[in-house]
């Protein structure tokens, strides 16, 4: 292997950097910054450090580079490809002491905030002084902003609102080499020069470390309306979905569970729904803005296509715990799935007119594979997750020819138009496909973006690309 082991003298410098009492290489934090929230996978690093400012980060950086050591940033650990694994033992830089928000800027609807404070504080800041930050990924309750940039989150509101490339204005940047840098400006339009801002969003932590953020934020909406939509057919509901674009309706969610995800979750966590016998599916569907009349309307008009999908009784949620109880329920399949199984999770996105030929075809590869699949997601961006199932498979069925049945998986996204991940990212898990979306000209054109950011390969490395 390229990279060097960490030594005694590699840790007193790391020491020196960010202080002895944030440098950390005891057996059980190395196993805590061991894994993320992908499958079950697990690389010990060999120290975590958790520097406070950019300069800090600048220095441990260049020391990377001067001896070669990998370093692979890391926020809350949620992700879902893998990208905060340390594939290669180094060094975590853990990012969780970056975590303040620095300014909300009522004025411009701006705010400036640091890489390590959690999604859901960062929105429950705004929405007090009647500002919107709407990319909300399921975990919003403990990931990092930093890592929704790596990954370019997206989450139920994406489909109204746009996922957290959207909202990015600037940034600042440690380099891989160490330099310390702003992309752009903090400004709602720029033409100038490339545009460096939103190369970062979404490289999962291989061409340097954000240690701040210019948000652009959007005014509350003040009310929502929310519907539960049953269908005894998986793909009718699909169907479903670009009819009410179509319709001229912009739902603020528009998310798909199939069956099992509701039972699955059932099983996981209490909630107050009944299901019937002959549902296949849910169609749970948000409206919001400022007027509960308008909101209604939009109700009863996607209600109405609703049943041209032959739905069954459609529920709304009278109360503000009804709500929740239906989010809940929805934000929380990944883990009752992640509890109860040996699985993998796959991130498939299609133009959303292409969902129910995606769910189908996802259904006939696994019968040839022997696989099950538990499918739901943001229906309304055509993002279904396809969480595989082990169950009967055996070791050597699952190592070897699943990858098989999920590169034709991977191959009809792009067939239909899409690609092979919405909003998780490529990471260590998915990047032996990038093949498929990809040619040889794309492929090179970014390991050259990497090779000028990162010379050495000491960033995040083994993420991506093979
Ligand atoms: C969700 C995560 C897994 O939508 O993306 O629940
Ligand atoms: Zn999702």
């Amino acid at each position: 292997m390229k990279y060097k082991k960490i030594t005694a003298e590699d840790i007193a410098v790391l020491e020196a950097i960010v202080g002895k009492e944030h440098v950390y290489h005891d057996e059980e934090n190395r196993n805590h910054y061991g894994h993320d929230e992908t499958e079950d996978l697990k690389f010990m690093p060999e120290v975590i450090v958790k520097p406070r400012t950019a300069q800090e980060i600048s220095e441990v950086l260049k020391h990377c580079n001067k001896e070669l050591i990998a370093a692979t940033p890391r926020g809350a650990g949620t992700g879902l490809s893998g990208g905060a694994l340390p594939v290669f033992g180094g060094v975590i830089i853990a990012m969780e002491r970056f975590n303040s928000i620095l300014i909300i800027d009522e004025r411009n609807l701006q705010a400036t905030v640091e890489p390590g404070v959690i999604n859901q504080v960062f929105q429950e800041a705004v929405i007090v002084k009647g500002l919107f930050y709407p990319p909300d990924p399921a975990s919003k309750g403990s990931c990092f902003l930093g890592g929704n940039l790596a990954e370019n989150s997206g989450g139920p509101k994406a489909v109204k609102y746009g996922v957290t490339k959207d909202y990015v204005l600037n940034l600042e940047v440690v380099l891989p080499t160490g330099e310390i840098i702003w992309t752009g400006a903090n400004v709602l339009k720029n033409s100038t020069g490339y545009n460096l801002t939103q190369l970062m969003i979404g490289s999962e932590g291989t061409l340097g470390i954000i240690t701040k953020i210019v948000f652009r934020l959007i005014p509350y909406p003040t009310q929502t309306l929310l519907m539960l939509v049953p269908f005894a057919s998986a793909e009718r509901a699909c169907e479903a979905v670009s009819a009410v674009f179509r319709a001229g309706i912009t739902p603020s969610a528009m998310e798909f569970m199939e069956r099992d995800a509701i039972d699955w979750v059932m099983k996981f966590i209490e909630v107050n729904i009944e299901v019937k016998e002959s549902t296949k599916a849910h169609l749970l569907v948000e409206v919001d803005g400022n007027d509960a009349e308008t909101l209604m309307r939009d109700c009863e008009r996607i209600s109405e296509v609703m049943y041209q999908f032959d739905c069954d009784e459609i529920l709304f949620a009278e109360t503000a715990a009804q709500k929740e109880n239906l989010w809940k329920m929805r934000r929380r399949v990944a883990e009752a799935v992640r509890s109860h199984a040996v699985y993998k999770e796959e991130d498939t996105v299609v133009p959303r007119a292409e969902l129910a030929k995606l769910l189908k075809g996802v259904k006939e590869i696994g019968n040839r594979y022997g696989f099950k699949s538990v499918c739901y997601g943001h229906a309304g961006d055509g993002n279904l997750h396809v969480n595989i199932i082990k169950e009967n498979l055996s070791d050597e069925e699952w190592t070897n020819k699943l990858p098989l049945g999920i590169r034709e998986i991977f191959e009809l996204c792009v067939e239909l138009g899409g690609t092979i991940s919405g909003e998780h990212g490529i990471g260590w898990v998915q990047k032996g496909y990038m093949d498929i979306p990809f040619d040889e000209v794309q492929i090179k054109l970014m390991k050259g973006i990497k090779t000028l950011f990162d010379p050495n390969d000491i960033l995040n490395p083994g993420k991506i690309f093979n």
